[in-house]
Protein backbone atom coordinates (compact mmCIF):
# COMPACT_ATOMS: atom_id res chain seq x y z
CA UNK A 1 0.00 0.00 0.00
CA UNK A 2 1.22 3.46 -0.69
CA UNK A 3 1.98 5.83 1.99
CA UNK A 4 -0.31 8.86 1.94
CA UNK A 5 1.39 12.24 1.46
CA UNK A 6 1.89 13.34 5.38
CA UNK A 7 1.29 16.83 5.03
CA UNK A 8 -1.59 16.70 2.34
CA UNK A 9 -3.24 20.12 2.21
CA UNK A 10 -1.33 21.53 5.04
CA UNK A 11 -0.10 25.12 4.53
CA UNK A 12 3.03 26.13 6.22
CA UNK A 13 5.03 29.32 6.62
CA UNK A 14 8.58 28.63 6.93
CA UNK A 15 10.85 32.01 7.92
CA UNK A 16 14.87 31.95 6.15
CA UNK A 17 13.33 29.20 3.33
CA UNK A 18 15.48 31.43 0.74
CA UNK A 19 18.38 28.89 1.82
CA UNK A 20 20.13 26.10 3.08
CA UNK A 21 17.93 24.32 5.99
CA UNK A 22 14.80 26.41 5.40
CA UNK A 23 14.87 25.29 1.54
CA UNK A 24 15.19 21.77 2.28
CA UNK A 25 12.35 22.16 4.88
CA UNK A 26 10.12 23.89 2.50
CA UNK A 27 10.83 21.31 -0.61
CA UNK A 28 10.18 18.36 2.03
CA UNK A 29 6.69 19.96 3.03
CA UNK A 30 6.40 20.29 -0.58
CA UNK A 31 7.12 17.05 -1.68
CA UNK A 32 4.55 15.83 1.50
CA UNK A 33 1.88 17.89 0.07
CA UNK A 34 2.19 21.11 1.95
CA UNK A 35 1.72 24.62 0.34
CA UNK A 36 4.43 27.12 0.87
CA UNK A 37 4.97 30.22 2.46
CA UNK A 38 8.52 31.36 2.45
CA UNK A 39 9.40 34.49 4.48
CA UNK A 40 13.28 35.60 4.06
CA UNK A 41 14.74 38.69 4.12
CA UNK A 42 16.48 37.50 0.64
CA UNK A 43 13.22 37.33 -1.66
CA UNK A 44 15.68 36.88 -4.87
CA UNK A 45 16.30 33.57 -3.41
CA UNK A 46 13.52 32.88 -2.04
CA UNK A 47 11.70 32.94 -5.68
CA UNK A 48 14.04 30.57 -6.69
CA UNK A 49 12.63 28.08 -3.89
CA UNK A 50 9.23 28.83 -4.60
CA UNK A 51 9.64 28.03 -8.64
CA UNK A 52 11.02 24.57 -7.08
CA UNK A 53 8.00 23.95 -5.26
CA UNK A 54 5.44 24.99 -8.07
CA UNK A 55 7.25 22.56 -9.91
CA UNK A 56 5.97 19.89 -7.39
CA UNK A 57 2.61 21.15 -8.24
CA UNK A 58 2.24 22.93 -4.97
CA UNK A 59 1.57 26.14 -4.42
CA UNK A 60 4.00 28.75 -3.10
CA UNK A 61 4.46 32.48 -2.40
CA UNK A 62 7.29 34.87 -1.37
CA UNK A 63 7.30 37.34 1.54
CA UNK A 64 9.95 39.71 2.29
CA UNK A 65 10.49 39.57 6.27
CA UNK A 66 12.95 40.30 8.61
CA UNK A 67 12.01 38.78 11.59
CA UNK A 68 14.04 41.02 13.92
CA UNK A 69 11.42 43.18 13.21
CA UNK A 70 8.04 42.15 15.24
CA UNK A 71 5.54 44.21 13.33
CA UNK A 72 6.88 42.78 10.69
CA UNK A 73 6.41 39.08 11.72
CA UNK A 74 2.93 39.72 12.60
CA UNK A 75 2.30 41.87 9.23
CA UNK A 76 3.52 39.16 7.26
CA UNK A 77 1.93 35.97 9.23
CA UNK A 78 -1.69 37.73 8.70
CA UNK A 79 -1.08 38.51 5.44
CA UNK A 80 0.28 34.27 4.24
CA UNK A 81 -2.81 33.21 6.32
CA UNK A 82 -5.34 35.59 4.94
CA UNK A 83 -3.34 34.49 1.12
CA UNK A 84 -3.57 30.72 1.84
CA UNK A 85 -6.82 30.80 3.57
CA UNK A 86 -5.18 29.12 6.58
CA UNK A 87 -1.81 28.62 8.21
CA UNK A 88 -1.40 25.05 9.97
CA UNK A 89 2.33 25.09 10.62
CA UNK A 90 5.16 27.84 10.90
CA UNK A 91 8.93 27.03 11.17
CA UNK A 92 11.21 29.65 12.89
CA UNK A 93 13.79 29.10 10.79
CA UNK A 94 16.18 32.54 10.06
CA UNK A 95 19.31 32.53 11.97
CA UNK A 96 22.36 34.21 11.97
CA UNK A 97 25.72 33.74 13.34
CA UNK A 98 29.39 34.75 13.66
CA UNK A 99 32.27 33.31 15.47
CA UNK A 100 33.95 36.19 17.74
CA UNK A 101 36.59 36.15 20.82
CA UNK A 102 35.21 37.03 24.39
CA UNK A 103 37.26 40.52 24.15
CA UNK A 104 35.80 41.47 20.73
CA UNK A 105 31.97 40.56 20.83
CA UNK A 106 30.23 44.15 21.19
CA UNK A 107 27.16 44.91 22.12
CA UNK A 108 25.31 45.76 19.20
CA UNK A 109 26.67 42.77 17.51
CA UNK A 110 25.00 40.83 20.55
CA UNK A 111 21.80 42.13 19.95
CA UNK A 112 21.27 41.78 16.42
CA UNK A 113 22.03 37.76 17.03
CA UNK A 114 19.32 37.80 19.65
CA UNK A 115 16.90 40.18 17.63
CA UNK A 116 17.11 37.37 15.39
CA UNK A 117 18.04 34.20 16.40
CA UNK A 118 15.47 34.56 19.80
CA UNK A 119 13.57 37.73 19.15
CA UNK A 120 12.65 36.57 15.65
CA UNK A 121 11.48 33.03 16.87
CA UNK A 122 9.15 34.81 19.63
CA UNK A 123 7.14 37.22 18.29
CA UNK A 124 6.63 34.97 15.25
CA UNK A 125 4.96 32.57 17.17
CA UNK A 126 2.83 35.02 18.87
CA UNK A 127 1.52 36.09 15.67
CA UNK A 128 0.87 32.79 14.71
CA UNK A 129 -0.55 31.99 17.83
CA UNK A 130 -3.31 34.72 17.89
CA UNK A 131 -4.30 32.63 14.62
CA UNK A 132 -4.30 29.30 16.29
CA UNK A 133 -5.68 29.77 18.94
CA UNK A 134 -9.02 30.17 18.04
CA UNK A 135 -8.89 27.38 15.22
CA UNK A 136 -7.59 24.90 18.00
CA UNK A 137 -4.67 23.66 16.00
CA UNK A 138 -1.27 24.52 14.89
CA UNK A 139 2.38 23.06 14.66
CA UNK A 140 5.32 25.20 15.66
CA UNK A 141 8.81 24.09 14.94
CA UNK A 142 11.57 25.97 15.72
CA UNK A 143 15.31 25.61 14.60
CA UNK A 144 17.49 25.57 17.89
CA UNK A 145 21.14 24.04 17.66
CA UNK A 146 23.51 21.98 19.27
CA UNK A 147 25.25 24.87 20.19
CA UNK A 148 22.63 25.32 22.90
CA UNK A 149 24.26 22.59 24.45
CA UNK A 150 27.91 21.87 23.20
CA UNK A 151 29.97 25.87 23.77
CA UNK A 152 32.20 27.13 21.41
CA UNK A 153 34.29 29.94 23.21
CA UNK A 154 33.83 32.21 19.72
CA UNK A 155 29.81 31.45 19.77
CA UNK A 156 29.18 32.94 22.79
CA UNK A 157 25.89 34.83 21.72
CA UNK A 158 25.10 32.51 19.09
CA UNK A 159 24.96 29.74 22.09
CA UNK A 160 23.10 31.74 24.19
CA UNK A 161 20.28 32.70 21.84
CA UNK A 162 19.78 29.28 20.73
CA UNK A 163 19.70 27.85 24.49
CA UNK A 164 17.00 30.52 24.53
CA UNK A 165 15.41 28.77 21.52
CA UNK A 166 15.17 25.51 23.40
CA UNK A 167 13.45 27.47 26.35
CA UNK A 168 11.05 29.60 24.68
CA UNK A 169 10.27 26.20 23.46
CA UNK A 170 9.20 24.71 26.43
CA UNK A 171 7.50 27.76 27.80
CA UNK A 172 5.19 28.39 24.58
CA UNK A 173 4.59 24.99 24.63
CA UNK A 174 3.45 24.80 28.01
CA UNK A 175 1.25 28.23 26.65
CA UNK A 176 -0.12 26.72 23.31
CA UNK A 177 -1.06 23.22 24.63
CA UNK A 178 -4.48 23.91 25.87
CA UNK A 179 -5.07 25.44 22.42
CA UNK A 180 -4.59 21.69 20.85
CA UNK A 181 -0.94 23.74 19.31
CA UNK A 182 2.43 21.48 19.49
CA UNK A 183 5.83 23.41 20.10
CA UNK A 184 9.22 21.75 19.25
CA UNK A 185 12.16 21.84 18.53
CA UNK A 186 15.13 20.67 16.07
CA UNK A 187 18.68 20.83 16.83
CA UNK A 188 21.27 20.04 14.00
CA UNK A 189 24.81 19.48 14.13
CA UNK A 190 27.34 20.77 11.83
CA UNK A 191 25.12 21.60 8.72
CA UNK A 192 26.83 21.66 4.79
CA UNK A 193 25.02 25.39 3.59
CA UNK A 194 25.69 28.79 2.81
CA UNK A 195 25.71 29.73 6.99
CA UNK A 196 28.67 27.25 7.62
CA UNK A 197 30.53 28.23 4.69
CA UNK A 198 30.57 31.45 5.89
CA UNK A 199 31.47 30.45 9.57
CA UNK A 200 34.43 28.35 7.96
CA UNK A 201 35.71 32.08 6.32
CA UNK A 202 35.54 34.14 9.19
CA UNK A 203 37.19 31.21 11.37
CA UNK A 204 39.93 31.37 8.87
CA UNK A 205 40.16 34.98 9.40
CA UNK A 206 40.44 34.94 13.07
CA UNK A 207 42.22 31.74 13.70
CA UNK A 208 44.68 32.50 10.79
CA UNK A 209 44.18 28.89 9.48
CA UNK A 210 43.17 28.09 5.98
CA UNK A 211 39.63 28.70 4.60
CA UNK A 212 37.88 24.47 4.94
CA UNK A 213 40.25 23.62 7.93
CA UNK A 214 37.34 24.09 10.45
CA UNK A 215 35.01 22.84 8.59
CA UNK A 216 37.55 19.57 8.40
CA UNK A 217 37.79 19.60 12.09
CA UNK A 218 34.27 19.49 12.95
CA UNK A 219 33.04 16.86 10.48
CA UNK A 220 35.91 14.54 11.52
CA UNK A 221 34.20 15.05 15.43
CA UNK A 222 31.11 13.63 13.85
CA UNK A 223 30.44 9.89 14.99
CA UNK A 224 28.66 8.95 12.00
CA UNK A 225 31.28 10.55 9.95
CA UNK A 226 30.01 12.39 7.43
CA UNK A 227 28.98 16.15 7.83
CA UNK A 228 25.06 16.99 7.87
CA UNK A 229 22.93 17.68 4.90
CA UNK A 230 19.70 19.67 4.81
CA UNK A 231 17.97 17.60 3.88
CA UNK A 232 18.67 15.43 7.09
CA UNK A 233 17.11 18.06 9.07
CA UNK A 234 13.92 17.96 6.41
CA UNK A 235 12.63 14.55 7.46
CA UNK A 236 12.26 15.21 11.22
CA UNK A 237 10.71 18.49 10.59
CA UNK A 238 7.94 16.26 8.17
CA UNK A 239 7.45 14.32 11.20
CA UNK A 240 7.12 17.14 13.90
CA UNK A 241 4.59 18.72 11.25
CA UNK A 242 3.07 15.77 10.98
CA UNK A 243 0.23 13.65 12.63
CA UNK A 244 2.62 11.41 13.94
CA UNK A 245 3.99 14.17 16.28
CA UNK A 246 0.76 15.00 17.86
CA UNK A 247 1.66 13.46 21.24
CA UNK A 248 4.85 15.38 21.32
CA UNK A 249 5.50 19.37 22.54
CA UNK A 250 7.58 20.55 24.37
CA UNK A 251 10.93 18.48 22.84
CA UNK A 252 14.23 19.39 21.33
CA UNK A 253 15.38 16.60 18.97
CA UNK A 254 18.98 16.65 18.42
CA UNK A 255 19.97 15.60 14.53
CA UNK A 256 23.50 16.15 14.74
CA UNK A 257 25.30 12.53 13.87
CA UNK A 258 25.75 11.28 17.73
CA UNK A 259 28.06 14.67 18.68
CA UNK A 260 25.71 15.12 21.61
CA UNK A 261 23.87 12.28 22.86
CA UNK A 262 21.63 13.29 25.72
N1 LIG B 1 24.17 25.19 9.27
C1 LIG B 1 24.29 24.63 10.46
O1 LIG B 1 25.27 23.91 10.71
C2 LIG B 1 23.27 24.83 11.53
C3 LIG B 1 23.38 24.07 12.70
C4 LIG B 1 22.44 24.23 13.72
C5 LIG B 1 21.42 25.15 13.58
N2 LIG B 1 21.32 25.88 12.45
C6 LIG B 1 20.22 26.85 12.37
O2 LIG B 1 19.40 26.53 11.26
C7 LIG B 1 18.80 27.71 10.74
C8 LIG B 1 19.09 27.81 9.26
O3 LIG B 1 20.49 27.86 9.06
P1 LIG B 1 21.19 27.63 7.64
O4 LIG B 1 22.48 26.98 7.94
O5 LIG B 1 20.23 27.02 6.70
O6 LIG B 1 21.52 29.16 7.25
P2 LIG B 1 21.52 29.90 5.83
O7 LIG B 1 22.35 31.13 6.04
O8 LIG B 1 21.87 28.98 4.73
O9 LIG B 1 19.99 30.34 5.64
C9 LIG B 1 19.40 31.26 6.54
C10 LIG B 1 18.28 31.99 5.85
O10 LIG B 1 17.73 32.90 6.80
C11 LIG B 1 17.55 34.16 6.17
N3 LIG B 1 17.62 35.23 7.17
C12 LIG B 1 18.71 35.66 7.85
N4 LIG B 1 18.37 36.68 8.66
C13 LIG B 1 17.03 36.88 8.48
C14 LIG B 1 16.10 37.79 9.05
N5 LIG B 1 16.48 38.72 9.94
N6 LIG B 1 14.81 37.70 8.67
C15 LIG B 1 14.43 36.77 7.76
N7 LIG B 1 15.26 35.90 7.17
C16 LIG B 1 16.56 35.96 7.55
C17 LIG B 1 18.68 34.27 5.15
O11 LIG B 1 18.38 35.20 4.13
C18 LIG B 1 18.74 32.83 4.64
O12 LIG B 1 17.88 32.63 3.56
C19 LIG B 1 19.38 28.87 11.56
O13 LIG B 1 18.49 29.20 12.61
C20 LIG B 1 20.67 28.28 12.12
O14 LIG B 1 21.08 28.92 13.30
C21 LIG B 1 22.23 25.76 11.42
Amino acid sequence: MESPLRLQGSVALITGAASGIGRAIALRFAHEGADIAIADLNVEGGQAVAGEIQALGRTARVYRLDVANPDECRAVIERADADFGKLDILVNNAGIGHPRNLLDLTPEQWDQTFAVNTRGVFFCTQAAARLMIPRKRGKIINLASIAARMNGPQMIDYSASKAAVVSITQSTAKALAPHGITVNALAPGIVDTPLWRQLDREWAEIEGIPIGEMWKRRVAMIPLGRAEQPEDVAGVAAFLASKDADYMTGQTLHIEGGLVMV
